[in-house]
Order: structure tokens, then C-alpha cells, then sequence
């Protein structure tokens, strides 16, 4: 059998002409295949050495620059180039918004052979930095050291880290000395944390060996003034938890929900594990036009609560409601958008497949004095089924916002079958939003079209659409 060849080549001096592709930018090799770059911006003239060769394409790295792009600018953070939180922060932010819209238009002509309206030019987010609500941070008692740390010659000094994942490498944490996603508490509290930690010898976490005390700090912010902070701990080690746990609620009154969680297994995610209120509420709220949205540790709530509110209101402007309409409103989450158009609509009903989400959903819902609005919790494929309409009734409108994989086909196609006469569909993933719409499209038009962007300095866009029935 023939060897696959994955020789290495450079290529000198090829201009960087686009970016999409998952955050990478695109430059053309002479053979005319496509070279993806994880570390330009369009405009820059580079040489590359390629480390991957497949049939259409090659993965390299830009290695000299002989012309830097003029969309490029300084990055903000420190820690740009190592953490793989904000890829696109040398990038303008008026280029980052270009190439968001140009990919989701992309995706929707090239995989949806979608025709598209006018589309409306993405929406910027009024905050470019600090927006983010929720941050996690990992524990690791061996940090990652950089090339120039370890070739140098001098003490690295302390080993522990509290920060991010490296890209690709799941026991590689990156010490965080300040995060530009999360306003402030959350740097003050981080970094407060860890040099507690280090002065009270708490250990910090060692995936590889699964040892240590200390695992994962998560930090919720909110436009209420509330502050969650939870910690996780490997090992139900008393008095050393409530050494941190005392600390930090006396160094900041401010936080308004203190949690923790003993977590032994060993993944860390918290989503199957009992957390423990320890100071303060179990939750904060959220508010959106006179609407309050009670989050707690697990629930799920838009990253960039500014953003939500333009997107919410969006799709309430793409709905077109009279008051007279029955909408169903699928992957509904905490019931956010459900509630939103409320107002609007003679009855709204929301389905969900956490069951926590749709307590949640009803909660808030009765506290926001909603009285037209019913959740419903199971797996959309199996729930929303012809018995489901037959109950509840068939939908003027149905809005869905399913997560980043996508609507299962046969949830597509019993939207199909149902037919309502508009269908808003709210995306953070227009590849599978694509897919979904070409299902759909002999039966649909798309006649609005909004992209928007929730998250700066990364190559992450949302999209919404509006479906008319074809006559
Ligand atoms: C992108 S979020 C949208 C949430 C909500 N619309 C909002 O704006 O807050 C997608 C939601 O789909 C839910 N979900 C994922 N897979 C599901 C499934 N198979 N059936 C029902 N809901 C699902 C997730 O739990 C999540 O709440």
C-alpha cells in the first residue's frame, strides 16, 4: 500500500487573503490548494510551514512576515498567542465583523444552496471586551511554561496556575494574569484566590495524577450587581474548604453566592454533582426589560447578557407578532425567549431537554407574572411529536434556537409536517443552520437574514433567519 505523504513544505511569501474557518485565516499555495494559518491576519505576506497535507488542503503556520496586514491591531491581552480564548484580537474589530458576516453567507449559499435576501450587516456587540457573564477557571499545580520560560535560564518560581485550558491539550493550564472577557470582580477574585491558595498550601489540582484539593473555580457576573462564585473541590477536606470559602467571602462582601462542589470522579464538570450553597443565595437574577431571570449554577444563560437583549429583541422584531398567535419556542432553555415575546403572543410554549432549565423556565415565568406561557421538558426529537400538537395545539410560529450541532432531522421535519406559516430560526452555528435550511428549503423562503455578534475577538457568530412558507 501506498504510504500517505505528509512531508513538510514552506512556501515563501504567499499573502494571507481570508478568514473563517474556525478561527484560522486561508492563504493560497502556488499548487492553488488552500493553506489554513493559525496564526495571521488577511493582508499579511508570510512564509509557511506546512504540517498536515490533505487532498484539498494543507494546515501550517506562518513562520516569517515580510508584510504585516493594515487590519491588524495591537492585542489587548498578555496572554494573546497562548490562551485560545480570543484568537482574533490582532485582528480590527470592523474586520472581524466582516469576516463573521462573510462566513455565515458562506455557509448558508455553499452548503444551504440557500438563495438569500438582503442581508442586514451584522450587528456589533456594544462591548468589545469585558462582556462576558461566566468565566471557569482550572487549578493545576503544573503550569504551562512558555518556550522562552523554559529555554531561559532562570528559577520559574512558582508552578501553580489558575486559568485556561491551552488549545488541544487537556492537562495544560495556562496561568491567567487578567482576562479581558469578564469585568471586574472576576480578576480581583481569581487572582486573590490563587495567591490564598499558595500562601495556605492548598493544592492545586494534578489531572494527570488526579491529586491535589483544589479543582475549578467558576465566576458569574450579572447587569444586577449579583455575584456568584463556586468552587470545586477534588476532596472533602473540611477545614481547608472553608479556610478559601471564609477567605473569600470576607475579601469580597460583594459576592452574593457562595457555592462549592466535592467532586471525586474524575472529569470535572459539575452538571452530575450536588452543589452546596455556602454563603449567601443558591442563585443570582438576571434582568431584561422588567423581566428577571433567576440563574443558577448549572443553568444555562447567554454569555453576553448586553448582546442577548439586542438578539432577543431580533427575534421578536423577525416573529412579527399580533397578539393573536400560538408559538412554539424550541430549545427554549430557562424559557428566555419564550418570555420575551410573550407579551405578544396569545401563548407561547417552550420545550427543553434539561429538566433543571425548565423548573427554571417556569419559576421565572410565574415571578414575571407570565400567565401564557407552558415548558415542557424532554429530548425535541421525541417530544415534539404529532400527539405533542394534537395537545397543545398547532403553532402559528414556531422560533427555534437549538444548540451548536444543530436540529435533528427529525425535528426539521416534523416542522416540516406542522407547516406553520413562519419559522424564526436563531443559530451559533450557521454550518449546521445551513444543513437544516436546505432541508427545509421547498418549503420555505428565507426573507430576513441577521447575523450578530455576541462574542468579540473570537470567530464565533450567531445568525438569525426568518422563514416564510412558499405558496
Ligand atoms: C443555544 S441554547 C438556547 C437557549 C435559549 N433559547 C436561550 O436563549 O437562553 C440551546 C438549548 O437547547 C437545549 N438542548 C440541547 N439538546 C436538546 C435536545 N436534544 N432536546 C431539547 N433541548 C435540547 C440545551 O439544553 C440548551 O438549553
Amino acid at each position: 500500500m501506498a504510504r500517505k505523504k505528509n512531508r513538510k513544505q514552506v512556501f515563501t511569501e504567499v499573502e494571507v487573503i481570508d478568514a473563517g474557518a474556525k478561527g484560522k485565516t486561508v492563504a493560497k499555495a502556488p499548487d492553488g490548494k488552500v493553506i489554513f494559518l493559525p496564526n495571521a491576519v488577511p493582508g499579511d505576506v508570510v512564509d509557511v510551514q506546512t504540517f498536515k497535507k490533505r487532498t484539498a488542503y494543507y494546515e501550517g503556520k506562518a513562520t516569517i512576515f515580510h508584510k504585516l496586514s493594515d487590519k491588524r491591531v495591537e492585542p489587548e491581552c498578555e496572554h494573546f498567542g497562548t490562551c485560545g480564548g480570543c484568537k482574533w484580537q490582532n485582528m480590527g474589530y470592523e474586520h472581524q465583523l466582516f469576516y463573521k458576516q462573510k462566513e455565515v453567507v458562506n455557509h448558508l449559499t455553499r452548503i444551504g444552496h440557500i438563495e438569500l435576501p438582503e442581508v442586514t450587516p451584522i450587528l456589533p456587540s456594544k462591548e468589545q471586551y469585558f462582556y462576558r457573564n461566566k468565566m471557569e477557571f482550572s487549578f493545576s499545580d503544573s503550569r504551562w511554561l512558555t518556550l522562552d520560560e523554559i529555554n531561559s535560564n532562570e528559577d520559574l518560581g512558582d508552578k501553580n496556575a489558575l486559568g485556561f485550558h491551552i488549545p488541544g491539550m487537556w492537562d495544560k493550564i495556562l496561568d491567567v494574569k487578567k482576562c479581558h472577557l469578564q469585568a471586574d470582580p472576576s480578576n480581583a477574585i481569581r487572582n486573590a484566590v490563587k495567591a490564598f491558595a499558595i500562601e495556605n498550601n492548598l493544592e492545586f489540582f494534578n489531572t494527570r495524577n488526579q491529586t491535589g484539593l483544589l479543582r475549578t473555580m467558576m465566576i458569574r457576573t450579572s447587569s444586577t450587581g449579583e455575584i456568584m462564585v463556586l468552587v470545586q473541590f477534588f476532596k472533602d477536606d473540611k477545614t481547608k474548604r472553608e479556610l478559601l470559602l471564609n477567605y473569600i467571602a470576607e475579601t469580597f462582601p460583594e459576592v452574593t453566592s457562595l457555592q462549592y462542589v466535592v467532586n471525586e470522579k474524575a472529569n470535572d464538570t459539575i452538571y452530575d454533582q450536588e452543589v452546596i450553597r455556602y454563603k449567601g443565595e443558591d442563585h443570582i437574577f438576571e434582568e431584561m426589560e422588567g423581566l428577571t431571570f433567576k440563574i443558577n449554577a448549572k443553568s444555562f444563560y447567554q454569555t453576553n447578557s448586553n448582546q442577548a437583549y439586542e438578539l432577543y429583541k431580533l427575534t421578536r422584531d423577525f416573529a412579527g407578532l399580533t397578539g393573536e398567535e400560538l408559538v412554539y419556542d424550541l430549545y427554549t432553555g430557562t424559557g428566555t425567549i419564550a418570555q420575551f415575546v410573550s407579551k405578544k403572543a396569545k401563548k407561547v410554549i417552550g420545550v427543553e431537554a434539561v429538566p433543571d432549565a425548565i423548573m427554571a423556565a417556569k419559576e421565572n415565568a410565574e415571578r414575571n407574572n407570565i400567565t401564557n406561557c407552558e415548558f415542557f421538558v424532554g429530548d425535541m426529537k421525541n417530544v415534539f411529536n404529532q400527539e405533542f400538537i394534537n395537545t397543545h395545539g398547532h403553532p402559528d410560529l414556531i422560533i427555534t434556537d437549538p444548540p451548536r450541532d444543530g436540529m435533528h432531522k427529525d425535528v426539521v421535519q416534523q416542522i416540516l409536517n406542522i407547516a406553520p406559516q413562519k419559522v424564526v430560526y436563531v443559530s451559533c452555528n450557521s454550518a449546521t443552520q445551513a444543513r437544516d435550511l436546505a432541508l427545509m428549503d421547498a418549503n420555505y423562503k428565507v426573507t430576513r437574514m441577521q447575523p450578530v455578534d455576541m462574542f468579540p475577538q473570537t470567530f464565533h457568530v450567531e445568525n438569525i433567519v426568518l422563514l416564510e412558507k412558499r405558496n
